[in-house]
């Protein structure tokens, strides 16, 4: 698959089948995304691999927890200022507009935004799973080489036909993805990742993007 092709072709997708994904080809891609560049090749991620009877059990105890109200876990890492300025706001209301509005969600309906946000803890039905822990002494640089690695990631699994989404959701329950991952007490979880084959069936609208000439300026002599 040409680059540009992978680059186009990923997107967060919320709808999985429950076909299995072959370990080879997670080995394949991971062993390749190993080549993602890092600060001094310090490679800061952790990476489990989740599936089968563990997935199903951490899918069923975040679920139960999260259905029956149970507080998030005590943030390790802020995921977004609690003010949020001027062009993000518009941005992250324009991606809830579209991502609701595709499953036919009002704005207003907060149960049934809830209802569709807990598929998170089920994977969105994905059979594969990874969780991205990185140690708590690394800094700043070391959590953008996280996320290179885990585009890379994301790019090479549209090679095998995969898909993926990334997500932050699973910080929140961070204690009970280490009932199954049982990470060292040196990582913070930064994020999963939802791994499987797309279910064409469920609905989306494509996220939208800034035009070029708001994120890049070209200083030309
Ligand atoms: C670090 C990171 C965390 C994310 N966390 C979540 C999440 O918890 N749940 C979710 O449904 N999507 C999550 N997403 C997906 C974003 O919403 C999505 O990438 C963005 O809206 C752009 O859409 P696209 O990836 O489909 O192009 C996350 C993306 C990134 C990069």
């Amino acid at each position: 698959m040409d680059v540009y092709e992978a680059v186009t072709s990923r997107r967060a997708v919320r709808g999985f089948t429950d076909q299995p994904v072959p370990r080879e080809a997670l080995e394949r891609v991971l062993s390749a995304a190993a080549w993602a560049p890092s600060g001094s090749d310090l490679q800061p991620w952790h990476i489990y691999v989740v599936t089968g009877a563990p997935l199903a059990q951490l899918k069923k105890l975040a679920t139960e927890r999260v259905a029956a109200g149970v507080p998030w876990d005590e943030r390790e890492y802020v995921m977004y200022p609690p003010a949020l300025k001027s062009p993000y706001a518009e941005r992250r209301s324009a991606f809830g507009k579209e991502r609701y509005s595709a499953l036919g969600i009002a704005r207003e309906d907060w149960e049934a935004r809830q209802r569709a946000a807990i598929a998170n803890w089920d994977c969105f039905g994905a059979p594969a799973a990874l969780f991205c822990y990185i140690d708590r002494d690394l800094g700043l640089p070391q959590w953008a080489d996280l996320g290179m690695y885990l585009q890379t990631v994301m790019l090479l699994l549209r090679a095998e036909g995969l898909h993926s989404c990334p997500q932050m959701a699973w910080s929140q329950v961070r204690k009970t993805v280490a009932e199954i991952v049982s990470p060292p007490a040196e990582l913070i979880l930064f994020c999963g990742m939802s791994i499987g084959y797309e279910d064409f069936t469920v609905p989306y609208i494509r996220t939208g993007r800034a035009p070029l000439d708001e994120t890049v300026t070209f200083v030309q002599g």
